[in-house]
Parts: structure tokens; C-alpha cells; sequence
């Protein structure tokens, strides 16, 4: 198979744990027989560097003409005194918006070997496992810009969304949770938000169509607190662009870092776009030390969700597992014993297990 990946590799760890994804997929060409074409592009704090705006035309351009795109991090210090339409988050957004990716798979599994390295009770954590399917082009995201008024007494941000977009990304995770344990837990603010409401009676009329998917509804408050007292009461959980944000976070806890988690980004038809669910970690930059695991799953999910290359993502799926459970790890994880690991060493260690296989 031959297909063309865009890769932005951004800021601040963003370029060194998307060298180890590329050695990664260099990997499974070789193995499996691929040949992937990667292309270099600019987003975030480099692409306002180099080109003077976080999103130049031009790597839209090239997404859009790729088979699928990887993504690094973006942001960081630098930029942080930026006004906000030259800030790097805003090359994020504007790609998801751009490639209108409003579907976001977030994955949260821990590891065996890694119980220990969260700071939660090994009884509660052992053997979760859930989906976190969070829209990405619509709410307080991309609601009207946002303004200050009143001399800087008042300030608007507006969570806007159309009954299209509610239902295209509940139909997603009703499909999503067909897929897995059949159980779909929709989170939302209904108690408060007029959105909230109106998401409820989407995902009601929704859930008609897919019997067999058990559905309940729970308050983005309630389910903070659950998600770390009884994760295993989840399996697939769906719910709007910044109550997804938050609860992805929370829950990469149960996997001892946010370095371990790994995300999809799709849109009904068109481009894929692939990133870890964690930050640029601008503090241990081109130390060699970040978690390159997060980023590597990623391709893998790519593999699965953009070219159906399924052997080949869970061959970098076993690979990781196995080598988190030969005892290496990185610096992010806090685990008595095994092998404190390099970024390099880690990847290291995933390539050796994918050549085993
Ligand atoms: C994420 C990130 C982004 C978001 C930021 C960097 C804009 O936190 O992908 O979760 O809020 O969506
Ligand atoms: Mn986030």
C-alpha cells in the first residue's frame, strides 16, 4: 500500500516523539510491505515563526491532498503574550475546523504493568477500558469571536451548535459503542445548558436506531467524580468539544500519564488527522525524555482508521504493550523498578518488539 502522510510536527516535544512515530511507521513498511510518503508542513508557534500565522494556507492545502495527517503538539511560552489569532492553539483549531474533523476518538486503557504509576487505588483502575468521543469543531470552541466589551469589564464567549453537528457525532459514538461493550454513556449539562437539553433529546431519538446500545445520561459533574471512583462503570462516553477536553485529562490519570494517550481526529468524508491527547510539554523539550508512546499509538490509530490497516496498528499496539510490560517506561511515569527510558530508547524498544512479531 502506498499512501501519503502530512506531518506537523509543531512545538515544543511535538518534533522528537514525531521522529519516533516515523521510525515506528518506517518500521511497518518494512515489515508489512507499505510504502509511506510523509510530507513536512507548519502549524502552531513554528508555522508563526516561519510563515507569520499558525495555520499558513499552504498546509491545508497539503492536508487536504494527503491521505492522512499526524500531528505532533503545538504551543509554549513563546507565544504566550501572542494576541489570540496568533497564538498556536489557534493552528489547532483551525485544522480541525478546516478539515472539519468533528469526530474525536480518544482511547483510554491502561496497561497492567502500569497500575502502580497512578496515583489511584489499583482495585479501582485494574482492567478499565473506555472510549472518549468528544465533538471538535463546534461549542465554546467556535462560538462567535469572542469579545471583551464594556472596557474589559465584560467578556462573551458563546457555545454555539446545530442540531447537524450534535446528531452526526452521537450517531458516531452510538457506532463506536456498537463496536466495543455496547454500552454508551452520553455526558452533558442538561440540569443548566439549553445545548445540554437539546443534546439529551438528540441522543434519545438516537438511541431508537441502535437498540442494541444501552444508553444513560450523566452530568459532566457527576461523571468528574465517577471517572476516578469507578471507571469501570465506562465503556463509551460521548459528549461535547470542552466538557470531551476536561474529561480527557481526567481520565488519562487511570493510565499514570497523559503521555500515554492517543487520538483520532475524523471528519465524515475526507482526511484523518492524528495526535496525542497530551500538550507540547515546553519544560522537558529536546531533552530526550518525553513519552514518545502517546504519539506512536496515534499512528497506530491512523493505520486502523485512515488506510484499514488493522494487523498493522495492533502490531504497534502488542509492541507498546509489550514493551511497557518487559518493565520500560519513561520519565512521566512514576513506577518502582523496571527501566527508566529515553525517548529514543523507549522507541527503541517498541521497534525491537514489532521486528519480533
Ligand atoms: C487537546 C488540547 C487542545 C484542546 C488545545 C491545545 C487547544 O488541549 O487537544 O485536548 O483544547 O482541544
Ligand atoms: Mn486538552
Amino acid at each position: 500500500m502506498d499512501k501519503q502522510i502530512l506531518i506537523l510536527r509543531g512545538d515544543g516535544i511535538g518534533p522528537e516523539i514525531m521522529d519516533q512515530a516515523i521510525r515506528v511507521l518506517h518500521t511497518i513498511g518494512e515489515t508489512f510491505g507499505h510504502s509511506f510518503h510523509l510530507t513536512d508542513g507548519l502549524i502552531g508557534g513554528a508555522a508563526i515563526d516561519e510563515a507569520g500565522t499558525p495555520l499558513p494556507e499552504e498546509t491545508i492545502e497539503k492536508a487536504k491532498s494527503s491521505d492522512a495527517v499526524l500531528l505532533g503538539a503545538v504551543g509554549g511560552p513563546k507565544w504566550d503574550q501572542n494576541p489570540s489569532n496568533l497564538r498556536p492553539e489557534r493552528g489547532l483549531l483551525g485544522i480541525r475546523k478546516a478539515l472539519d474533523l468533528y469526530a474525536n476518538l480518544r482511547p483510554v486503557k491502561g496497561f497492567k504493568t502500569l497500575t502502580d504509576a497512578s496515583p489511584l487505588k489499583r482495585e479501582v483502575i485494574e482492567g478499565s477500558d473506555l472510549l472518549i468521543v468528544r465533538e471538535l469543531t463546534g461549542g465554546l470552541y467556535f462560538g462567535r469571536p469572542s469579545e471583551r466589551r464594556d472596557n474589559g469589564n465584560v467578556v462573551v464567549d458563546t457555545l454555539h451548535y446545530t442540531k447537524n453537528e450534535m446528531t452526526r457525532i452521537i450517531k458516531k459514538a452510538f457506532e463506536s459503542a456498537e463496536l466495543r461493550s455496547k454500552k454508551l454513556t452520553s455526558v452533558d449539562k442538561a440540569n443548566v445548558l439549553e445545548s445540554s437539553k437539546m443534546w439529551r433529546e438528540i441522543v434519545e431519538t438516537e438511541s431508537k436506531n441502535y437498540p442494541d446500545v444501552t444508553v444513560e445520561h450523566v452530568l459532566v459533574d457527576a461523571c468528574a467524580m465517577k471517572l476516578i471512583t469507578s471507571p469501570k462503570d465506562f465503556d463509551t462516553i460521548v459528549t461535547e468539544n470542552m466538557f470531551g477536553d476536561i474529561l480527557s485529562d481526567e481520565a488519562s490519570v487511570l493510565t499514570g500519564s497523559l503521555g500515554m494517550l492517543p487520538s483520532a481526529s475524523l471528519a465524515e468524508n475526507g482526511v484523518g488527522l492524528y495526535e496525542p491527547a497530551h500538550g507540547s510539554a515546553p519544560d522537558i523539550a529536546g531533552q530526550n525524555i518525553a513519552n514518545p508512546i502517546a504519539m506512536i499509538l496515534s499512528a497506530a490509530m491512523m493505520l486502523r482508521h485512515s488506510f484499514n490497516l488493522d494487523a498493522e496498528a495492533t502490531a504497534i499496539e502488542r509492541a507498546v504493550e509489550q514493551a511497557v510490560n518487559n518493565g520500560y517506561h519513561t520519565k512521566d511515569l512514576q513506577v518502582e523498578g523496571g527501566t527508566c527510558l529515553s525517548t529514543t530508547d523507549m522507541t527503541d524498544q517498541i521497534i525491537k518488539q514489532i521486528t519480533k512479531e
